[in-house]
């Protein structure tokens, strides 16, 4: 396959795009992507009034278009939404407008392991810097999309993990938002982590109990469970790691979805891996804890988490068959 720029900095040439006034979405339209004009105003520029989606389309080994689990993603914006107090988009108009972002690009859609990330993304643009303590009457709803290839750069790799105890990546019930100002929030922890200790990521683990980590949910695996923490309103409910829990159950390992707490994990002797939709299913070979560098396993990506990415990866290219209906084909 040919070698991709780095991850969501190409972008392919057609986007869907709608307006919303008054809290009512009008018509959507295919478009040509390109820049909008926005006045310096606008409220999501000053009071963080965003939420997005990040989800792909694959190559099918018949070459169809195979978008995963578009219905769980256009839900989850719609809880995003609503906790920006921004319009939610209805589930069918999302579906509508990313289908359509798919066929139009069906050409960019990159061969296995690439994929079309796609990016549907809601902001308020009313021009109203007296709007702090209200939501924007108008804004943008659009849906792009970036032929991607690896989210970490080098391929499947372990990956160096900072654990982190302190500080936290947002707070209790916003952290399931998929807003930026939750990924601004962690942003100087992770780049600390990564200048000072060459950190791939931080898992947040806030009085010593596991959330996720920047940009991924966060699971340790053996050869017969598969542990992570319990959803709550603090981090995102990733659809990766319904995912792999529903397809490890199937595959016969035990899933338990319990509070993890930092020490089980420095003491955990399996796997240990991040799961999302850009980090597919990552393995962590080290953890950095207080100053201190433990080595995961074996320190390479462990079989397990090889098996369960497998499986994930193979229903996404159709190789194996989609026995929950998670794959739209266009
Ligand atoms: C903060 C955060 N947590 C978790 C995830 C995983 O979510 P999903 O599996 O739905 O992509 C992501 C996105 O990939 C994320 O940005």
């Amino acid at each position: 396959m040919a070698k991709l720029p780095p991850f969501g900095t190409v972008f392919a040439p057609q986007m869907a795009v709608a307006s919303f006034e008054e809290g009512a979405f009008g018509a959507w339209e295919i478009e040509k992507t390109a820049d909008f004009s926005l006045h310096p105003a606008a409220h999501v520029f000053h009071y963080g009034s965003a939420c997005f989606e990040g989800l792909k389309a694959h190559r099918g080994l018949d070459g169809s278009a195979r978008i995963f689990r578009l219905d769980a993603h256009a839900a989850r914006l719609v809880q995003s939404a609503e906790l920006l107090c921004l319009p939610p988009p209805p589930v069918e108009m999302t579906v509508a407008m990313v289908e359509e972002v798919v066929r139009t690009n069906r050409d960019e859609i990159p061969e296995p392991p690439g994929s079309l990330y796609l990016r549907p993304t809601l902001v308020g643009t009313e021009a109203n810097i007296g709007a702090a303590a209200h939501p924007p009457a108008s804004g943008l709803y659009f849906v792009i999309a970036s032929p991607v290839g690896d989210y970490f750069s080098g391929g499947i790799r372990p990956l160096r993990i900072l654990i982190e105890e302190e500080a936290r990546r947002s707070t209790e019930g916003f952290g399931m938002a998929k807003t930026g100002g939750n990924y601004a929030a962690a942003l100087r922890t992770v780049v600390a982590a990564r200048k000072d200790l060459g950190a791939d990521q931080v898992l947040f683990a806030p009085n010593g109990l596991v959330e996720e980590t920047g940009a991924s949910n966060f699971l340790l695996i053996s050869d017969d469970v598969v542990v992570t923490a319990p959803l709550s309103g603090s981090y995102l409910h990733g659809v990766t790691r319904d995912s792999t829990l529903r397809l490890a159950e199937r595959l016969g390992y035990r899933v338990e979805e319990r509070p993890l707490p930092v020490q089980e994990v420095l003491d955990w002797e399996g796997e240990a891996a991040l799961s999302g939709t850009a980090a597919v299913l990552s393995g962590v070979g080290t953890f950095i804890h207080k100053g201190e560098e433990i080595t995961v396993g074996s320190g390479e990506v462990g079989a397990n988490t090889m098996r369960l990415r497998r499986a994930l990866t193979d229903i996404h290219s159709g190789v194996a068959e989609d026995p929950f209906g998670w794959v739209s084909v266009v």
